[in-house]
């Protein structure tokens, strides 16, 4: 059994004072009810910025910056070995670290190759993404579209059709018409065009309802020419949707079309 003035190693307190070198330091400590006898260990070192108080077996560790500390040392640790873990050309102390400079160099460029691949297409992914998501989208592109079926249309009538807004023009004309529009002088027109170029077959003419004047809607099978007229001012085109009397221009527009098969035909 230890007396209270010689078993100060082994306190249990807070010390509140702050030690200075006029005065030493005189920790305030609570003396446990129940006296222990110390097993007898080596001491540890103090690493704060304190004062300690070096009792025998035990340290206590008092300043500014800490509590008051009672530890003892432990002897029983051990340092694990890592050697297993290491590379084998590093194992040996006596070996150059430029040894092994070579094998680094190949794994850094590895690693470097290999993140700039992978940024590469997840770049070229991110960019494919964002440029998609500025298409139109499926409905809006539907609407695109106007699939019309031939069979509808009789020999000599003018189907008119709404395709994105505007009046659209199907006109399944007859050999006469045909013969009549392709045989007229191209040299004499206002705006030349001859009609082949303007159908792909000569019996289906596909052209947009609108004046090239002032935008008036044509009246189909009407005019000098029995195409079309503009009643608006005057226009009046020919079977080939050619602008032959007016102010008029130009010759009505042919939009982009074609027959998927012998009796569909789709614009757009
Ligand atoms: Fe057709 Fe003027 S808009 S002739």
């Amino acid at each position: 059994m230890l007396k209270p003035t010689n078993v100060s190693s082994y306190l249990k307190a807070a010390n509140q004072v702050v030690s200075n070198n006029i005065k030493p330091l005189h920790p305030n400590a609570v003396i446990p009810t129940k006296w222990v006898t110390p097993t007898p260990q080596l001491c540890l070192t103090s690493f704060t910025l304190s004062k300690s108080l070096p009792l025998g077996n035990v340290q206590i560790t008092s300043g500014p910056a800490v509590s008051t500390q009672v530890r003892w040392a432990h002897t029983d640790i051990n340092v694990p070995d890592w050697s297993q873990y290491r590379r084998d050309s590093v194992k040996s102390p006596s070996a150059k670290n430029t040894d092994s400079e070579d094998n680094r160099k190949n794994f850094t460029y590895l690693v470097a190759g290999a993140g700039t691949v992978v940024s590469a297409y997840a770049a070229k992914a991110l960019v494919t993404q964002f440029i998609t998501s500025m298409s139109a989208t499926a409905d809006v592109l539907a609407l695109a579209k106007i699939e019309i079926k031939l069979a509808e249309i009789p020999e000599g009538k003018s189907v008119t059709f709404k395709w994105r807004g505007k009046p659209l023009f199907i006109r399944h004309r007859t050999p006469e018409e045909i013969a009549t529009e392709q045989g007229v002088n191209v040299s004499s027109l206002r705006d030349p065009q001859h009609d082949n170029d303007r159908v792909q077959k000569p019996e289906w003419l596909v052209i947009l309802g609108v004046c090239t004047h002032l935008g008036c809607v044509p009246i189909a099978n009407a005019g000098d020419w029995g195409g079309y007229y503009c009643p608006c001012h005057g226009s009046h085109y020919d079977a080939s949707g050619r602008i032959r009397k007016g102010p008029a221009p130009l010759n009505l527009e042919v939009p982009f079309y074609e027959f998927p098969d012998e009796s569909t035909l789709i614009v757009g």
